[in-house]
C-alpha cells in the first residue's frame, strides 16, 4: 500500500547508503520538488546537507522570504542564501531575445551555484573535502520526458533552477525519481513542508525574467512584481488556486497605450493575465475564470500600479501558444 510514511522511511535508508558521511548540496528554488527533495535529504543526513538559494532578483513578491523563513523553520535545513540580484541584472542588460535571456539566466545561475558550492566547502573548514553529491528534485514524469527526447521539450531551453544540468561535477541524489507530483505533495506534507510551498503552482526557473517582454530592468521587475502580487492575492481570495494550473502575469514592457486616469492622459504599459488549466503543462487551455475576479484584478492593478494603464486577458490554448510568453 502506498503511503508517504513508507516512502520517507525507504528513501531515508537509500540516501544514507548512497552518501555515507559525505557533504551534500541542494539548489532550492522555492518550488515543490526541490523543497521536498531537500527536506527528505535533510531528514536522512541532517547537517551534511547545505541548501543553496540563489536570489537572482527574478522572484515574485515574498518568495525569497518564504524560503528563508518558512522553509528553514519547518525543516531545520542549513541554508546558504546568495544575493546575486545585481549580477543577473547586469548580465541581462540590453538583451531582449527570449532564448538569449534564458541562456544568460541559466549560465549565471550555474556560475553562482558553483561558487556557492566552493564556499560551502571553505566554510566547513575541512581541507581537501569537496561536495560530492547534488540533490535534484527529479520526478517520474521528468525521467520519462527526458528519455523521450522529442517534441515540446526543445521548444524552449528549459533550465531548471533547483534542477541543474548534470554536467556539473556531482553525483546526483534524486529521492523523488519514482514519484508523481501528487505523491511528492503528500510526502512534503508528511515531512512538514509548509502548505504554501507544497501547493505552489509551477513557476519557471528563469522567473520574472521571461515574463517581461523586452529588456529586464530593476524598475520593470518592480512593476511586474506589484501587478503579479495583486493577481495572486485575488486568485487566492477567490479560491481559484487549485482550479487554475498557473497564471503567468506578463509585462509588455516595450508596448505602450494611451489611457485616461483622473483628468490626465496616460501612456502606460499593458499587463497580460494568462490563467491556464492543464494536467501536465504539455497542453493547456485558457481558464474560463469568473468575470468579477478579472474585473477586480484589473481595477486593482490599474489603480495601484501607476505604470500600468491596461490589463488584457490571454485567451489562447497551448498549442498554439505556450504557457509562458517567452
Ligand atoms: P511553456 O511556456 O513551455 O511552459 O508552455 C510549460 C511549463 O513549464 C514551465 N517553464 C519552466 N519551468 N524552467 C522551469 O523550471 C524553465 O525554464 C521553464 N520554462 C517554462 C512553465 O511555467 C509551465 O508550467
Amino acid at each position: 500500500d502506498w503511503n508517504p510514511g513508507n516512502v520517507i522511511a525507504e528513501q531515508v535508508e537509500r540516501i544514507r547508503a548512497q552518501v555515507g558521511d559525505a557533504r551534500v548540496i541542494c539548489g532550492l528554488s522555492g518550488g515543490v520538488d526541490s523543497s521536498v527533495a531537500a527536506a527528505l535529504v535533510q531528514r536522512a543526513v541532517g547537517d551534511q546537507l547545505t541548501c543553496v538559494f540563489v536570489d537572482h532578483g527574478l522572484l515574485r513578491s515574498g518568495e525569497a522570504e518564504q524560503v528563508e523563513k518558512d522553509f528553514v523553520a519547518s525543516t531545520g535545513v542549513r541554508l546558504k542564501i546568495v544575493d546575486a540580484r545585481a549580477r543577473f541584472l547586469q548580465a541581462l542588460a540590453g538583451h531582449t531575445d527570449p532564448e538569449t535571456k534564458r541562456k544568460i539566466i541559466g549560465r549565471e545561475f550555474i556560475r553562482v551555484f558553483e561558487d556557492a558550492a566552493r564556499e560551502v566547502v571553505a566554510e566547513s573548514g575541512e581541507t581537501g573535502s569537496e561536495v560530492k553529491f547534488l540533490v535534484q528534485g527529479t520526478l517520474y514524469p521528468d525521467v520519462v520526458e527526458s528519455g523521450g527526447g522529442e517534441g515540446a521539450a526543445n521548444i524552449k531551453s528549459h533550465h531548471n533552477v533547483g534542477g541543474l544540468p548534470d554536467d556539473l561535477q556531482f553525483e546526483l541524489v534524486e529521492p523523488l525519481r519514482a514519484l508523481f507530483k501528487d505523491e511528492v505533495r503528500a510526502v512534503g506534507l508528511e515531512l512538514g513542508v509548509p502548505e504554501a510551498i507544497v501547493w505552489r503552482q509551477p513557476f519557471p526557473g528563469p522567473g520574472l525574467g521571461i515574463r517581461i517582454i523586452g529588456e529586464v530592468t530593476a524598475e520593470r521587475l518592480d512593476v511586474l512584481r506589484a501587478a503579479d502580487a495583486i493577481a495572486r492575492e485575488e486568485l487566492t481570495r477567490a479560491g481559484l488556486d487549485r482550479e487554475i494550473w498557473q497564471c503567468p502575469v506578463v509585462l509588455l514592457a516595450d508596448v505602450r497605450s494611451v489611457g485616461v486616469q483622473g483628468d490626465g492622459r496616460t501612456y502606460g504599459h499593458p499587463i497580460v493575465l494568462r490563467p491556464v488549466s492543464s494536467e501536465d503543462a504539455m497542453t493547456a487551455d485558457w481558464t474560463r475564470m469568473p468575470y468579477d475576479v478579472l474585473a477586480t484584478i484589473s481595477t486593482r492593478i490599474t489603480n495601484e500600479v501607476p505604470e500600468v494603464n491596461r490589463v488584457v486577458l490571454d485567451v489562447t490554448s497551448k498549442p498554439p501558444g505556450t504557457i509562458e510568453w517567452e
